[in-house]
């Protein structure tokens, strides 16, 4: 798969006496076959709006967005969403919310249920099958619904801010399990957070964006998610002097971009 955004532009209109807002401009970004590229920046600076644009629920207002050479016009199985807010069925257990998405596209009982059976399993929730969801740990729940975008096999995870919810220990723990879930399942992934440690950990590319207008205006790539997948421990990835030394010029560039729009 490769998704290739052309000189995007996004403006919301004025509404309820609002100005517009211009809330990306001169987008350009390729995301390539398993690439892990994560966008990084303040609030405002545009990443829900991108992200959006990917998942075909918003249209550009110019420029280009194509999906294998072909004009993404729309949602589409080919990409998924995992949200921050997990939107799960509360009183549905651990399953029944991974099948859930399936059922809705008409798959039979026994494939559905085999597919779910799978992904939780992958996802390390084996024996919480027939627990409901609202028993279970942030963690877990965002766990299921990982499970549940991972059903329709989509091309591209987009994830905005999956982790941001979740405490610091447990946080860790889900960016090993999603680095692992993308090495194993050879996806694309389209991964945003406002933490620089995160970023620098879990993307293969990195893009910084600044806000009003939402640019993107740094982009590096990144060696640190293979250093871990190869075997060397998360702490010590994130110890390292290179990760430290890329952690404070990307911590500087992004404070520049505050002081400038203060
Ligand atoms: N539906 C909308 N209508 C008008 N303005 C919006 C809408 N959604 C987002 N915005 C504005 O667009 C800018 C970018 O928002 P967003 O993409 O949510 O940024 P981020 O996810 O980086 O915080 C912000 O100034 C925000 O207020
Ligand atoms: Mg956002």
């Amino acid at each position: 798969m490769r998704l290739k955004l052309d000189n995007l532009s996004v403006v919301y209109p004025a509404s309820d006496g609002r100005p517009p807002v211009a809330a990306l401009s001169e987008i350009n970004l390729v995301i390539e076959d398993a690439e892990f590229v994560v966008a990084l920046g303040a609030s405002g600076c545009g990443k829900s709006t991108l992200l959006n644009l990917i998942a075909g629920f918003l249209s550009p207002t110019s420029g280009q967005l194509t999906l294998d050479g072909r004009p993404v016009s729309g949602p589409g199985a080919d990409r998924a969403v995992v949200f921050q807010k997990h939107a799960l069925l509360p009183w549905l257990n651990v399953l029944d919310n991974v099948a859930f998405g399936l059922q809705i596209q008409g798959v039979a009982k026994a494939e559905r249920y085999a597919t779910a059976n799978r992904l939780v399993g992958l996802l390390g929730l084996d024996g919480f099958q027939k627990s409901p969801v609202y028993k279970l740990s942030g963690g877990m729940q965002q766990r299921v619904g990982i499970a549940r975008a991972l059903t329709c096999d989509p091309k591209l995870l987009l994830m905005d801010e999956p982790l941001g919810a979740l405490d610091a220990l447990t946080r860790e723990k889900a960016q090993e399990l999603i680095l692992n879930i993308w090495h194993e399942t050879h996806k694309s992934v389209f991964f945003i957070t406002h933490s620089v440690e995160e970023a620098l950990f879990m993307g293969t590319k990195l893009i910084v964006m600044s806000p009003r207008p939402g640019r993107i205006t740094h982009s590096f790539d990144l060696p640190f998610s293979r250093q871990f997948l190869g075997g060397m421990p998360a702490r010590a990835v994130k110890a390292s002097p290179e990760f430290i030394k890329l952690r404070e010029d990307v911590l500087k560039i992004i404070f520049a971009d505050e002081e400038a729009a203060a």
